[in-house]
């Protein structure tokens, strides 16, 4: 893969940088929930920062903000006030959320102007971004020099070595409750791995037509809950066997075993998306039995991603025990347990 130039290259001292990085975290009573993205993005502001910038200017974007009352609700103020007590220096400020002007995701010339305006360079650091061509992300690097941030860097040399040559077998486990973008990360990487481990919706829809053209392991038996409530009535039952109505919350028992001995035997792991609901215990066990497989196999290159999946190593303290942790993949971790 050809990456783009390093900001270690960028010389810096008493320019003006303007940085776009993935601040999209979860908030919980007006405060930032989970300050991981905010945290991985602290290297490449101090290498800025370190390197005599004049002023580092943060932007971000923050939630999907729509209407009038979601500019309240998504104000940047308290990621940028984390960000201050993270990295509490005064040449580093941030810009309002940059969803606030249309132009943003209009990839508006005007707006990315407007960012420019007063920068000597622009670094990228938004990798959970990078897949949307908007003004802050595409059209100011088309205004400014442009250098790729650390965290993009790092981002693109772990989750590009599941493209190259990759020691065998590769195990690809995914699940989650979005499955159309989840089915794009299976199609690209799923035909790569040896063997693909759906569980959750993802699972359901497969049942019913796989479109991807190669085989996946689905779930053998389920935890079926008679609704979608954190303590509905529920039971394991065949994964095909559910009764009329019923939903499957989660893998069962069998399931369960079965995927962890697949891991247990790969060389290369790629975890993306959760089993079940698994922000109700009683359906959180499938996800758990998966990230406790995943961490103990200490001989694997593993890489997990997606805010669900991350939020479950976390809770299980086993977010060291991987190779790397993604920030791609939605904010870190969503309150709501479809969200
Ligand atoms: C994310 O959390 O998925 C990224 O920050 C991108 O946000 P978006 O999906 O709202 O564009
Ligand atoms: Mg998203």
């Amino acid at each position: 893969m050809r990456m783009p130039r390093s900001v270690r290259e960028a010389d810096v001292a008493g320019r003006t940088v303007l940085v776009r990085s993935d601040l999209n975290v979860p908030l919980e009573n007006g405060d930032v929930a989970d300050d991981t993205r905010i945290r991985a993005s602290l290297p490449t502001l101090r290498l800025l920062l370190d390197g005599g910038a004049r002023a580092v200017r943060v932007c971000s974007h923050l939630g999907r903000p729509k209407t009038d009352e979601d500019r309240a609700k998504y104000a940047i103020a308290p990621v940028e006030r984390r960000l201050h007590e993270l990295l509490p220096d005064e040449r580093l400020t941030m810009l309002e959320n940059t969803r606030f002007d249309p132009g943003e995701t209009q990839n508006d010339e005007r707006f990315a102007r407007e960012l420019a305006t007063g920068c000597d360079l622009y670094v990228d650091d938004a990798f959970g971004s990078a897949h949307r061509a908007h003004a802050s992300t595409v059209g100011v690097a088309h205004l400014l020099p442009a250098y790729a941030g650390l965290l993009l860097l790092a981002e693109l040399e772990h989750l590009g070595k599941l493209l190259g040559e990759v020691e065998r077998p590769f195990v690809l486990i995914s699940g989650g409750a979005k499955v159309d973008d989840k089915l794009g990360v299976l199609r690209n990487l799923g035909g790569r791995a040896d063997t693909v481990l759906v569980g959750g919706k993802m699972a359901e829809q497969l049942r019913v037509e796989n479109p991807l053209g190669f085989e996946v392991e689905l779930p053998s038996d389920v935890v079926g809950a008679a609704a979608f409530e954190e303590d509905a009535d529920s039971g394991i039952y065949p994964f095909a066997g559910l009764p009329d109505g019923w939903l499957g919350l989660d893998i069962g028992p069998e399931t369960r075993e079965r995927f962890s001995h697949a891991i247990a035997g790969a060389r290369t792991i790629f975890w993306n998306g959760p089993m079940g609901v698994f922000e109700w215990p009683r359906f959180a066990g499938g996800t758990k039995a998966v990230a406790e497989a995943v961490a103990a196999n200490e001989r694997a290159f593993a890489v997990v991603g997606g805010a669900d999946s991350v939020r479950a190593l976390n809770e299980l303290g086993l977010a060291d025990k991987v190779s790397w942790v993604s920030t791609g993949g939605g904010p870190i971790p969503g309150r709501s347990p479809i969200d």
